[in-house]
């Protein structure tokens, strides 16, 4: 029998890894945040001095990486060969260049191997832009998580003050609608509502009535069989 996968995409900042590992954490469920091995494979590149262009530079690195994604009570760790990396991988500069690298065709090919591997073991909440469309197409429940830029950007402006950073929520604003644009812009997988995937728009929600929607979702699917 299949297993009972969950999906949940959607564009930046709109909050679909928080509300993925509570989900899974509800469920006793894997949380898996695809997004987080982009953005490995974007570091290791960056550490190696390998831009977007080297491409198969870039495909040699990826394919010879071994990324672990550990859970966490503060969210998922990533080991990328047995070094702790789950910092790292959200500096300005991997932010800069993960659109870039997520949109080379065999860099995706070879990470989204991996996620279906991840997903034959068990039951998995899975979190990225491809879930629903192409990593999971058979999940039983589908979730596109949205919000206004406006929101995300101040979401993300208000995590980066508590941590001191200094930044400018009309820079940030910007940057997330741009990367959003490269995301739903690019060839290969492009961020799409998959069309079997409920709406969640939570702009103005708090994060916990988001929760409890996507697990009376589940609820009803599992009813389904
Ligand atoms: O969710 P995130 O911001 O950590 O994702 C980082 C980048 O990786 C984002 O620009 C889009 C890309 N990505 C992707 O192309 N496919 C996925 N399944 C997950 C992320």
């Amino acid at each position: 029998m299949d297993k009972f996968n969950i999906a949940i995409d959607g564009p930046a900042g709109a909050g679909k890894s928080t509300v993925a590992r509570l989900v899974a954490k509800e469920l006793g469920f894997i949380y898996i945040d695809t997004g987080a091995m982009y953005r490995a494979v974007t570091w290791k590149a960056l550490q190696s001095g390998i831009t977007a262009e080297d491409r198969e530079q870039l495909v040699e690195i990826a394919s010879k990486l071994r990324i672990e994604l550990l859970p966490g009570e503060h969210g998922q760790q990533v080991l990328l060969d047995g070094s702790d990396v789950t910092g790292l991988i959200r500096s300005p500069e991997v932010n800069q260049n993960v659109s870039a690298v997520s949109a080379i065709p065999e860099i995706r090919t070879l990470l989204v191997a991996k996620q279906q591997e991840m997903a034959e073991a068990e039951g998995v909440v899975m979190d990225g832009r491809d879930i629903g469309t192409h990593v999971l197409p058979d999940a039983k429940v589908k979730i596109f998580l949205t919000a206004s830029v406006k929101e995300r950007a101040e979401r993300r402006y208000l995590e980066m003050k508590a941590r001191n950073e200094d930044v400018s929520l009309e820079k940030l604003e910007r940057e997330i609608a741009e990367r959003d644009r490269m995301d739903e812009q690019r060839e290969v997988s492009p961020l799409v509502r998959a069309r079997d995937a409920v709406l969640l728009d939570t702009t103005g929600i708090a994060i916990p009535q988001v929760v409890e929607r996507i697990l009376e979702l589940t609820k009803s699917a599992e009813g389904k069989g």
